[in-house]
């Protein structure tokens, strides 16, 4: 039986720029090498460190990467550094010639959304970014086509394989944060300042991306509550464990009864009973949560060399199948919702004074080996507002999960009761 042409694969191998030849740069070039028929073929690649010792010959490398966005007879652009300022530089230069680009910076991208589309639409370019939310999870073309009409109700999960990584380290081994956070770092999990990751920066950039593919609403990530794990102790794994939890740092957008959307990421304690449960190591999940589709779980490994060079290689593909995001849902007069209330447990040390967080009511407080608990629902701009505060002073905040609407308007008792009744678990 012969097939029609169009279906048989091209013979024809595209070239592609590489910017960047690191991690992921790296596992792209490496990848192309070992498939049989990988369709591209990396013609030039740009680097910016003359000195560093590199697995190519040095003749493979150069290094003005504008060369390469200026070379018409290049047919993609791969942009893989780790700097967002550079990034947006090239990518916003190569969609100005109405390059077809490919970016895994997903701080670049959080940041700069609103240009990018703009640079897209007037000069005819087109821009990709799978590698850059959740390393080889296809979560979103699954969001921008897939579910490009299905209202969500909510998209969730774990965005980062570093802390996460960490915390089963330190959970399932009692490995030192220290110790697993060099661990994440060596296996090439980790950003090159691992602030990001372990501030919860990097999951807050993902979470950006995925609101406007699931949502339409591009916030800015500097708006997004973004708690981190930086002043984890022992003793907080040890605390969820007692009631079999265990902490991880979950992203949620949710779709408030109002139409808001909220966008938050903090640790949390997760029950067995989650599919997050068991997503351990550096591997991520999304959740999605369609009002007529129901749940599905998406997992797959979120950081490392091959894992997101896997996700670049798709969008290649997606490339040169002339596929481009549609942002079905894009509405530009959106805007974050934060009138939330999340229950938080604080942990603090005995011996400092309780730290100054506004507790709306009472909150129960308790002090177990020399560290104080104080459980209660705190308002997510309070949260936003302190948490560099709680950063500085090593309080960790890990959220129940637990989240109250809060009323919109106080003098309406009955409106009130019904707003903070609804409960998201
Ligand atoms: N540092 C990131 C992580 C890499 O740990 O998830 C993948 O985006």
């Amino acid at each position: 039986m012969s097939l029609p042409s169009a279906l048989l694969p091209s013979t024809e191998p595209l070239r592609v720029g590489l910017i960047g030849f690191g991690c992921v740069g790296q596992g792209l070039y490496n990848l192309l090498e070992r498939l049989p028929a990988p369709g591209f073929t990396v013609a030039r690649i740009a680097v910016r460190n003359p000195q560093k010792a590199r697995s190519l010959p040095p003749e493979r490398f150069e290094f003005r990467a504008d060369a390469l966005i200026e070379d018409d007879s290049l047919d993609l652009l791969v942009e893989v550094i780790d700097d967002p300022v550079e990034a947006f530089r090239f990518v916003g230069l190569a969609l100005r010639r109405g390059r077809r680009v490919v970016t895994a910076n997903k701080a670049m991208v959080a940041r700069h959304l609103p240009a990018l589309l703009r640079q897209q639409a007037d000069y005819g370019g087109t821009l990709l970014y799978e590698a850059a939310v959740c390393g080889s999870i296809p979560i979103i073309r699954t969001l921008d086509t897939y579910f490009a009409t299905e209202p969500l109700t909510a998209v969730s999960g774990i965005f980062n394989g570093s802390s996460n990584y960490v915390l089963t380290q330190m959970r399932a081994r009692g490995t030192a944060y220290a110790e697993a956070l060099a661990e994440a770092q060596a296996r090439g999990f980790a950003e090159t300042d691992p602030t990001l990751d372990m501030a919860a920066f990097d999951p807050r950039a993902k979470a950006v991306i995925l609101a406007a593919h699931a949502f339409g609403l591009i916030p800015n990530p500097a708006d997004v509550l973004a708690l981190g794990i930086e002043s984890i102790a022992p003793i907080d794994l040890k605390q969820a464990a007692l009631a079999g939890h265990k902490i991880k740092i979950v992203a949620r957008l949710l779709t408030l009864p109002d139409g808001g959307i909220s966008v938050l990421v903090a640790p949390q304690r997760v029950a067995p009973d989650s599919p997050l449960f068991a997503v351990e190591d550096e591997f991520n999940a999304v959740l999605v949560e369609g009002t007529f589709a129901g749940p599905h779980a998406l997992r797959g490994r979120g950081a490392g060399s091959f894992p997101t060079a896997s996700a670049v290689l798709a969008d290649l593909n997606a490339l040169r199948a002339g596929f481009r995001y549609a942002y079905a849902k894009l509405d530009p007069h959106q805007a974050l919702a934060t009138d939330l209330a999340l229950e938080v447990v604080v942990r603090s040390y005995a011996r400092q004074r309780p730290p100054t967080v506004e507790f709306l009511g009472e909150p129960y407080a308790e002090i177990v080996e020399g560290y104080r608990f104080q459980t209660g629902y705190v308002a997510y701009t309070t949260l936003h507002r302190l948490c560099d505060d709680l950063r500085a002073d090593g309080v960790f905040v890990v959220g129940t999960g637990a989240i109250q609407l809060l009323p919109d308007d106080e003098t309406d008792p009955q409106l009130s009761g019904a707003r903070a009744a609804v409960r998201f678990q």
